[in-house]
């Protein structure tokens, strides 16, 4: 794919997918003001550079719950690679490992985590953390979580924003309520007992969901725990609290509650209430270089990108979504050039103005 820019590769995604996945992967809840309040919101705030910094080429790795990014981008939890891609997750995997960061599986990936762990060889493995929609049959919950972590997942995300199905207007038009056939959520497939592959349980969602659930979990499991969809600055001081590891600051790209702000516009706020004690991740609407230098300096110890990488792999598979991380990673290095800064921790808050209305916050 000829790319100058992500956009160049949801251009070539629209091209090449059947509309109605297409809309699945653009859309969000009800009327969308959230998908487009995340991009917003994004260009209301300005980069106030400095110059006369010399410095050689920026260094863009990061370290987080141990694991260290080739750059401050991780892969954010996405479901149903094969609607994209017919390797799926493999194929995402593949590029993580070629990118060199971190992807993020969801629960309903259409590949096992088994096999996504597989990708590679022995000397390389994709690294990965798993995303988990905790179900309200515990034990099977409990059955998932033992398989991420048999795979090799070194850490545990938890979606908190989930606890019914946001309403996804543009799938319910398109009739789009269930994977095609052939496809399934391969994580949610019971242990077989004889030579055909077991059942597969639906995903359900959990509106019981509390912070009883994730002391259960701090119980079951050893690995870092990290709480995605958290957007209230009581709820990551909670989370801090609780023990928690790290945090996503998310709305899911739009996809759950409708009108609540671009996750951007939260982050101040909740970097304050959180106050460097666990990461922060942010993700929702970054697509340049500079989204993510924005991101940095207002707090975020890396961003995930979602919709990029679907695309990516729509226009090219696991080189297509390669490629995205790449074209990112370029970008981000020549905006910290342009901004003066020659490594991670120089950006910080004095970089970015913020309009005079999130000023205020
Ligand atoms: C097609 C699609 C599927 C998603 N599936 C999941 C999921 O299974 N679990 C989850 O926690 N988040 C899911 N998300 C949300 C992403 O993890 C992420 O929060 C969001 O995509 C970030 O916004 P962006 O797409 O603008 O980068 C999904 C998003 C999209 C677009």
């Amino acid at each position: 794919v000829r790319a100058h820019s992500l956009s160049d590769f949801e251009i070539e995604a629209q091209r090449r997918l059947d509309p109605v996945i297409f809309d699945f992967q653009a859309g969000g809840a009800d009327a969308e003001l959230t998908v487009s309040q995340n991009l917003a919101a994004f260009g209301r705030i300005q980069l106030v550079p400095r110059v006369l910094r010399g410095s050689g080429e920026p260094a863009l790795a990061v370290e987080i719950l141990g694991e260290r990014a080739a750059l401050p981008v991780l892969i954010a939890p996405t479901a149903f690679h094969r609607l994209f891609d017919p390797e799926g997750e493999r194929a995402t995997a593949g590029a993580a490992l070629d990118a060199d960061t971190i992807m993020i599986v969801s629960m309903a990936s259409t590949v096992a985590i088994e096999e996504i762990a597989a990708v590679g060889d022995s000397a390389e493995r994709p690294k990965l953390w798993f995303q988990l929609n905790v179900q309200p049959d515990l034990d099977f919950t409990e059955r998932i979580v033992r398989r991420a972590e048999a795979a090799g997942c070194t850490a545990l995300v938890v979606s908190v924003d989930a606890p019914v199905f946001g309403h996804r207007e543009r799938d319910l038009r398109n009739g789009f309520t269930d994977l095609p056939d052939g496809l399934c959520c391969e994580n949610l497939r019971e242990p077989s007992h004889s030579e055909r592959p077991g059942p597969v349980r639906p995903i359900e969602f959990f509106r019981e969901l509390s912070w009883e659930h994730i002391e259960w979990l701090r119980r079951v499991t050893s690995l870092p725990l990290v709480l995605k969809g958290i957007l209230h600055p009581e709820d990551a001081r909670a989370a801090v609290d609780h023990g928690i590891d790290a945090i996503v600051v998310s709305n899911q790209g739009g996809r759950q509650l409708d009108t609540v702000p671009g996750t951007i516009e939260l982050l101040p706020q909740i970097a304050a209430a959180v106050g460097k004690r666990i990461p922060i991740v942010l993700d929702g609407g970054v697509r340049r270089g500079t989204d993510v230098l924005k991101a940095l300096a207002l707090g975020a110890r890396a961003v995930a990108i979602g919709r990029p990488i679907l695309w990516g792999l729509a226009a090219g598979g696991r080189q297509g979504a390669r490629q995205v991380l790449e074209l990112l990673h370029a970008d981000i290095a020549r905006t910290m050039s342009l901004c003066g800064c020659g490594s991670l921790t120089q950006l910080d808050r004095s970089l970015v103005r913020l309009s005079r209305e999130e000023a205020t916050w």
